[in-house]
């Protein structure tokens, strides 16, 4: 799978989502989370964020390793929907997640 991380925080460009075929990257207060399992690794989406927040999950950088932890907690209570669309923005973002200090725009 892919993770996100933390420069998406706050940021939320979303230019991700467009190029994303499987519809599986969702929408937290915070940040976006990609779904480990309805991820396809077709990695359309990595090269489009404009803050390099998209990592292989082998490539994470070390700072950012809770992330591929928070990708995939951020669906324990909304499962496997199969697709983000319909779901819309939700507020599943893990602790750590949320209570990051507001990061400058
Ligand atoms: Fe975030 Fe980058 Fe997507 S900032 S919403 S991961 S394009
Ligand atoms: Fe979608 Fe990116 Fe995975 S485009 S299928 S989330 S690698």
């Amino acid at each position: 799978t892919y993770v996100i991380a933390e420069p998406c925080v706050d940021l939320l460009d979303k230019a991700c989502i467009e190029e994303c075929p499987v519809d599986c990257i969702y929408e937290g207060d915070r940040m976006l989370y990609i779904h480990p399992d309805e991820c396809v690794d077709c990695g359309a989406c990595e090269p489009v964020c404009p803050v390099e927040a998209i990592y292989y999950e082998d490539d994470v950088p070390d700072q950012w390793k809770d992330y591929t932890k928070a990708n995939a907690d951020f669906f324990n209570e909304l499962g496997s929907p199969g697709g983000a669309a319909k779901i819309g923005k939700t507020s599943n973002d893990p602790s750590f997640v949320a209570q990051l200090p507001q990061q400058a725009a």
